[in-house]
């Protein structure tokens, strides 16, 4: 039975008094506060009011959009600031923070864990407020974050045991570790903008980079109660944020020259504009996760139960707004009939409502343009010859999409190559499975595959050419990240970079060494420095 019905879609917002007592915002959040230089400042200048993508019902039954705070526009001055503090707290290599002893930088980030998890509560239900996210998935990301800091400090105690000793090598002698970079300047993106942002703030500052934070344009005031945390575990100047449009605070950092590390999360185009303002290209290190058209192939042996479940959570989870979500479905025609009828049917299946209420699964959308961007995706397709094959697909109720189901889609439509990053989700029929491959292989995009079927033979001989096209290779499962110790990256458009717990505390560093010849003035020197404990990189101290 679908859960869709027409009124209750049309009457879907809440009013106030209908929303949980223990998640009403009931004044606007101040979110002027902006952390420089350890200290937290207060914003007197122009603000950019915050409406959630959860409307509310009025008196008069109008439905309208909901203010639940502002935030700093902040100018160059500020960015300028930011960047300052935090290149002298890296003073070229030789501040407190880039020197001190791994043991002790992870002291900072243990004390980082406690009061960021005093903060859960608050952080969660900004995250359900203002990216309109689930509260199960709200959580989610809230403790998949606090588990990504503590990971990050087991693989960095391992990383620094490892570095522990010295080589010997033709009569050289050297010890090997892991040094930081500079000043990275962070940006995640809106649809987690809490565990993305920090899968890279937290390996670029336990390498003992400084940093400099942007949250993006959606999902700012959820930073704002850690501020004191960030404040109060870390150093002066290690960790500082700036908020504001793009163009106005990001671009002077970038002109600058000053950013040695670049970690954004976002789209090809903007990544471009921002790495072409460096004037040294090749003193920035990038670290990007861009777009991506996620495709599943679906075999004429595959269990289909098992491949519909997987696609609409592939497809659908947080409505679709995942860089790994599955954003195209090619299904063999011999069962294209059969898997399109029980996935339109489970999508029929699926809860629309408000974050907190239970066992839901499409919520609103943040992105304002958004619902009519898909509108006019849906119509494309219609009038190149897809038909929507769910009950309700594609109907709108302000910032609420029904999800679409279309098939069956072709080249000639929008929604075959765009980046949807929504709840539509186009299916596509195949004979040959040369042809999903060669969309794989003629896409921008190369991040992520999902195959089912369950004929090993025919599987290895699709995994081994698509293995070179993509960067992980999905077995009768959805795409996704996780879990954060795999590798998480893109060919083509879709990223540079890796970033797994152990990748990222690469990528923000270089191996660097010292190394002397094998003679006995230098072991002695090398013995006494050893003995003293003069140096913090010469060191044999084994983290327990
Ligand atoms: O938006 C991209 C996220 O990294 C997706 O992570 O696959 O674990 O949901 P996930």
């Amino acid at each position: 039975m679908a859960i869709y019905r027409e009124e209750s879609f049309q009457s879907i917002f809440p009013a106030e008094s209908e929303i949980p007592e223990k998640l009403k915002i009931s004044k606007p959040i101040d979110g002027c506060r902006y952390l420089l230089n350890g200290q937290i400042h207060y914003w007197e200048g122009p603000v950019r009011e915050v409406f959630s993508p959860i409307c509310l019902r009025g008196t008069d039954g109008k439905v309208g959009p909901k203010s639940i705070g502002y935030y700093p526009l902040c100018t160059e001055k500020e960015a300028m600031e930011a960047l300052d503090a935090a290149c002298r707290a890296y003073n070229n290599g030789r501040g407190t923070w880039p020197t001190m002893p791994v043991a002790e930088r992870i002291q900072h980030f243990e004390d980082f864990i406690v009061k960021m998890t005093n903060q859960r509560e608050e952080v969660v239900k900004l995250l359900m407020w203002e990216i309109g996210k689930s509260q199960t998935d709200s959580e989610r990301e809230f403790d998949r974050t606090v588990e990504y800091i503590r990971d990050t400090i087991t693989s960095m105690k391992e990383l620094d045991r490892k570095s522990a000793r010295f080589t010997i090598e033709q009569g050289v002698m050297a010890q090997i570790r892991r040094s930081p970079l500079g000043v990275v300047l962070c940006m995640g993106p809106y649809n987690y903008p809490l565990n993305e942002t920090f899968t890279t703030l937290i390996p670029a500052l336990i390498m003992g980079n400084t940093v400099v934070f942007k949250p993006p344009k959606l999902g700012v005031l959820l930073h704002s109660p850690l501020l004191e945390a960030f404040r109060d575990s870390f150093p002066p100047g290690v960790v500082n944020t700036v908020y504001g449009d793009g163009a106005t605070v990001v671009t002077p950092l970038m002109k600058s020259g000053k950013i040695d590390v670049l970690a954004f999360i976002g789209t090809s185009p903007v990544a471009d504009v921002l790495k072409k303002h460096h004037p040294k290209p090749h003193r920035l290190r990038c670290v990007l996760g861009l777009e991506a058209k996620n495709p599943a192939i679906i075999l004429p042996d595959a269990d289909l139960d098992l491949a519909v479940r997987e696609c609409i959570l592939g497809s659908l989870s947080y409505n679709g707004q995942r860089c790994t979500a599955i954003k195209i479905i090619f299904v063999h025609s011999e069962i294209a009939q059969a898997f399109v009828q029980k996935l339109a049917a489970a999508v029929d299946q699926l809860k629309v409502g408000m974050p907190w209420e239970k066992g839901v699964n499409i919520t609103p959308l943040p992105e304002t343009h958004k619902p009519a961007y898909l509108s006019r995706l849906v119509a494309d397709a219609e009038a190149k010859g897809a038909q929507v094959v769910n009950s309700a697909g594609g109907e709108i109720n302000t910032t609420l999409f029904y999800p679409a189901v279309l098939f069956p889609v072709n080249e000639e439509m929008a929604v075959y190559h765009e980046e949807q990053f929504g709840p539509v989700v186009p299916i596509g029929i195949f004979e040959d499975i040369q042809s999903p491959i060669d969309y794989i292989i003629n896409s921008n995009y190369g991040q992520q595959v999902s195959i089912f079927g369950s004929d090993p033979g025919v599987l290895s001989s699709i995994i081994d050419p698509l293995v070179n096209q993509v960067s992980r290779v999905n077995l009768n499962s959805q795409c996704q990240r996780g879990p954060d110790a795999f590798p998480f990256n893109g060919r083509k458009d879709s990223g540079e970079g890796t970033l797994s717990v152990a990748d990222a505390l690469r990528v923000f560093s270089i191996r660097t060494l010292v190394a002397a010849k094998a003679e006995p003035i230098n072991k002695q020197i090398i013995t006494q420095i050893l003995t003293e404990r003069t140096s913090n990189f010469l060191s044999t101290d084994f983290i327990l």
